[in-house]
């Protein structure tokens, strides 16, 4: 439906409504505190959403919910972060991090594209995804969920996914809404602490943590969810300015908002700021969100304020309308079910996006000439635990990590996944290579290390495959660490297989950049898979052998040290170059690095004064590659201090072995902006320098200057 015919249709709704019907309208209720019997309750009672409710189980809430006085249909919300991994029947993809290792919209998009259907096909309306905040301190247990730490980046593959989740229309069967999350800098909280202090002035919000959240508002992102943080002693969840001031007047969004899970009760329980459920309910509501995650409370407290006159019911109206609109565009009324294909999860069409995902996110970082395997290579020994653990594999918010009761589908996970032992079994025994496996060591002691063995089975082969990396109970949202070294004997293992004088290929297999040292340092290459999802196995393999060209891009700097955090790229000039005494200048690895089994070199940069950039790679290789063009600028004189170097545009060209090409890259003035004192967005007249290259390193870049 048309926006404007759906504000319209709100508004005759929200007439005839209850005082009580609306305030339940903009009630969110959790389908697992309490049950069916309590669920079914708030759907007589008019609730506007519910959330982690499956199948037949939605279906049930929905029927009720449209026999009420005026038949307000339910919208329901899941977490289908990288993929509806919810149910045990979905396709995973790659992590947010993993998949922005692709540096490719298209793959982003495609991943909502397919999770949004097997979405609609539980008969839910509704994901809190993408998650667009910028992982700067990697402590955060939260890292895995962004798209790394550039906002650039972030913007652009947030806008992607979005797309792919909703479609063009927010009421086709297919499709369904996206949240962008958490509004505003949730990443950035002190100490890489979730859901923290976050000391962040309001220029530093606008310059760094705002765009990606513009981007999505401008793809037409239907929802936002507020943070949990706080900022110089105000919560997000009340904080009018931030919430609405810039989200609806500056930004233009017209969608609704959400709280995150109990932000409204926890201003009473955990902040303190509010004296009672009744003022908590007040501020929130005023504070520009419109839909109440999980606190049921909300109800008695605002209608209390309400009796009372400490709010006026315009605050709810307003919310209401916001709700209403949004079920009105998605044609919920006439069709309060999805109809997504049934029994679509996993197809194989969605397996297959799932794969080419994992392909076009392997990183290789490191590579002495040992890969791609092949020629001379008789036995391969495959170590440690993440080469063969599904869990680690997957990642976070998948049912392994949430399980959520699944009437529709008792079957147990059962995916066709792929592990990395699994993937390089396959390739071997297609080759006749002989491959063992030894697990060596677990990556959470539990007692049970063998390091004899993989040391045998690494003795008797001619390369080595080494999985490092972290497990569930070492990220996600309760699990920050203070220390990002390799956990258990992963260190120690990697000083015995290098002992063999075997060449060893190290592949990491986690939630977000660990301090790899001597893994990385003494290998003789390295391979960042992160949490590839389904099909992380084969495409690793497939890598490892050659069978595809690694073309992956790292969108987040590797520490040395967790000491030596943050080690984003985009930093600003410090006096001593952010360098510490102890430890190199540079990460360990940088931002927008990856290498494949081709070689690009660049020359010829030009920029119009239509600010169109043009540039030639060539393939310099012996095989054909995808090189990621990436362009930063730098300010050369400005009356704030700018970044040393910033990311505005990117695009990716495919080169065979020898071939170049000129590159056209369309810039547009915005990119040149900044957010000067005042906290307005300018473009100050003057020198900047315009860079292209291969990643953020000074050496991988040629530049030129220009004036604008
Ligand atoms: C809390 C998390 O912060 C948020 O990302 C998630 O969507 C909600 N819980 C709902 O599960």
């Amino acid at each position: 439906m048309k926006r404007q015919l759906a504000v319209e249709k709100a508004k005759e709704l929200l007439e005839k409504m209850t005082t009580e019907e609306k305030v339940a309208q903009m009630i969110q209720v959790t389908y697992t505190d309490g049950g069916r019997e309590e669920a079914l309750k708030w759907a007589k009672m008019g609730a506007g959403s519910f959330l982690h409710v499956l199948g037949d189980d939605a279906r049930e809430l929905q029927r009720e919910a449209m026999k009420t006085r005026l038949g307000i249909p339910v919208i329901f919300g899941i977490d289908c972060i990288h993929g509806h991994g919810l149910n045990t029947s979905a396709t995973i993809f790659p992590s947010q991090l993993t998949c922005a290792c692709s540096w490719n919209p298209e793959v982003a998009r495609v991943m909502g594209e397919v999770s949004a259907r097997e979405v609609a096909t539980d008969g839910l309306h509704w994901t809190f995804s993408p998650v667009l905040c910028l992982a700067r301190d990697t402590r955060w247990g939260r890292v895995n969920e962004t798209f790394g730490e550039d906002p650039y980046l972030a913007g652009e593959l947030g806008a992607a996914i979005i797309k792919g989740y909703q479609g063009d229309d927010l009421s086709d069967d297919e499709h369904i809404l996206a949240c962008a999350k958490h509004y505003l800098a949730y990443g950035e909280a002190t100490g890489g602490r979730d859901a923290y202090d976050t000391e962040v002035t309001e220029r530093k919000v606008r310059e760094v943590f705002l765009p990606p959240f513009q981007k999505a508002v401008e793809a037409g992102c239907a929802t936002i969810m507020t943070a949990y943080g706080f900022t110089d002693g105000t919560p997000l969840t009340a904080d009018r300015h931030i919430m609405h001031d810039i989200l609806r007047d500056e930004l233009n969004f017209d969608g609704f908002v959400i709280t995150d899970w109990d932000n409204t009760q926890s201003l009473v329980w955990l902040q303190h700021i509010a004296a009672d459920i009744s003022e908590a309910s007040v501020m929130a509501a005023s504070a520009g969100n419109d839909m109440i995650m999980t606190t049921k409370g909300f109800y008695e407290g605002m209608l209390n304020a309400l009796k009372e006159g400490k709010v006026d019911i315009s605050v709810v109206d307003e919310a209401v309308l916001h709700i209403l609109t949004i079920k009105y565009e998605m044609e919920l009324f006439d069709k309060p079910e999805k109809k997504g294909e049934p029994g679509c999860f996993g197809k194989e069409e969605h397996l297959d996006a799932a794969r080419d995902a994992a392909r076009k996110s392997v990183t290789l970082l490191r590579n002495n000439g040992m890969l791609p395997l092949g020629n001379g290579i008789k036995k391969i020994a495959v170590i440690g635990e993440n080469a063969d653990n599904v869990r680690a594999q997957y990642g976070d918010w998948t049912y392994f990590t949430h399980p959520v009761p699944d009437p529709t589908n008792s079957r147990p996970a059962h995916r066709p996944y792929v592990t990395l032992w699994e993937g390089v079994k396959e390739i071997c025994d297609q080759e006749g290579i002989e491959a063992s496996y030894a697990k060596g060591c677990a990556v959470i002691p539990k007692g049970e290390d063998d390091l004899e063995e993989a040391v045998r089975i690494a003795k008797d082969a001619d390369a080595i495959i080494y999985a490092v990396g972290d497990v569930i109970p070492q990220f996600g949202e309760f699990s920050d660490r203070a220390d990002l070294n390799l956990s258990g004997k992963q260190y120690e293992l990697f000083e015995l297989l290098k002992a063999t004088g075997k060449p060893i290929c190290t592949v990491l297999i986690s939630s977000k950049p660990l301090c790899m040292g001597i893994t990385a340092e003494q290998a003789d290459a390295v391979v960042c898979g992160f949490n590839g999802g389904m099909f992380a196995g084969q495409a690793l393999a497939e890598a490892i052998f050659g069978k595809i060209n690694p073309s992956g891009r790292l969108p987040i700097s590797f520490p040395h040290h967790s000491g030596q955090i943050p080690v984003y790229y985009n930093q600003m000039p410090g006096w001593h170059g952010g360098k510490y005494n102890d430890m190199p200048k540079t990460p360990l690895f940088a931002f927008g690095e990856g290498m494949g089994y081709s070689a690009f070199e660049y020359e010829n940069l030009t920029c119009g004064s239509d600010l169109q950039v043009s540039v030639t790679v060539k393939n310099v290789g012996k095989v054909e590659g995808t090189e990621t063009v990436q362009i930063y600028q730098n300010d050369c004189v400005s009356s704030v201090l700018t970044p040393v170097r910033r990311l505005i545009a990117f695009t990716q060209v495919t080169l065979g072995a020898g071939e170049s090409k000129e590159v056209q890259i369309q810039l547009k003035k915005d990119d040149f902006a900044l957010i000067n004192k005042k906290c307005e967005k300018v473009v100050e007249p003057g020198e900047f320098i315009l860079y292209a290259g291969h990643s953020s390193k000074e050496e991988d870049l040629i530049s030129i200057t220009i004036k604008m």
